[in-house]
């Protein structure tokens, strides 16, 4: 059988695409061949993003909205099947981790929100996309969890617990769908030199984390994308309810 690591003919959606690593992926996918959907909160962001997919030659749709609405999702995913056809990749990666905060006084309020935006937001997308896969003979899913998820950190309690979530329900999916042809895999980044982090980062701290790394260096938006994407193509085709942990071997 012919393994073709293209996404030709293929629609992908992928939430969070108006953050550094989801635009990342976005340009990737389109660069193999899907028609991507781009998903968030920012139009302006998505537009431009889209606009850029189009002049490199790919195609691309925006959709804007609350991915912890599980109707907006559905709709979403309903609007994508009209305008580009069913589809066959799902990358999910809206989230944030929002300020570290000891757990004996994390306002529960706050707690919900995390869950929320890191773990239900992962099964709302799920949830519209499964019925399709399902009918239309397969697909692949790829979440993102963190570092924080797999091991302590000094991460909020909240997200560390939502990310662990979102490893078990990549795993859950993968086992339970397995028999329709989907595979749904998890990539666990440890730090990721996002637009938002270089901002934050003085130069001192960023050259003090990445001599803390064993390889050396912080992660990129496209160290993430470049697994996110063998992950999404039939390149990874035995591959199912793994999480790859992308750290610079920094949690080694
Ligand atoms: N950067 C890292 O070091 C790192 C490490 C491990 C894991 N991660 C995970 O990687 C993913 C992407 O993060 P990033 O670093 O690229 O951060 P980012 O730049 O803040 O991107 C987060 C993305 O999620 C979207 N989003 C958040 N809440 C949403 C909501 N309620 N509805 C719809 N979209 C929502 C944002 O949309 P808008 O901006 O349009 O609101 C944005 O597109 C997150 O799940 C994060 O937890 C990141």
């Amino acid at each position: 059988m012919a393994i073709t690591s293209n996404l030709a003919e293929q629609v992908a959606l992928v939430t969070g695409a108006s953050g550094s690593i989801g635009a990342e992926v976005s340009r990737k996918l389109a660069h193999l061949g899907a028609a991507v959907a781009v998903h968030g909160r920012t139009q302006s962001v998505l537009n431009k993003l889209s606009a850029e997919i189009h002049r490199n030659g790919g195609n691309s749709e925006v959709y804007v909205g609350d991915a912890r609405d599980p109707e907006h999702m559905i709709t979403v995913a309903t609007d994508v099947t009209r305008a580009l056809g069913p589809i066959n990749v799902l990358v999910a990666l809206a989230g944030g981790e929002g300020a570290p905060s000891p757990t004996d006084s994390f306002d529960p309020e706050r707690w919900l929100d995390v869950i929320d935006t890191d773990l239900n937001s992962v099964f709302y997308a799920l949830r519209a996309v499964l019925p399709s896969m399902i009918e239309h003979g397969g697909g692949r899913i790829v979440t993102i969890a963190s570092s924080a998820g797999r091991r302590p950190s000094k991460a909020n309690a909240a997200y560390a617990a939502a990310k662990a979530g979102v490893v078990m329900l990549t795993e859950h999916i993968a086992k339970e769908y397995a028999h329709a042809h989907i595979r749904a895999n998890c990539v666990a980044p440890s730090i990721a030199e996002t637009t938002k982090l270089r901002d934050r980062l003085s130069a001192q701290t960023r050259d003090a984390i990445a001599t803390s790394i064993p390889l050396g260096r912080i992660g990129q938006p496209s160290d993430i994308a470049e697994a996110i994407a063998f992950l999404a193509t039939d390149r990874s085709s035995w591959i199912t309810g793994t999480t790859v942990d992308i750290t610079g071997g920094m949690t080694l």
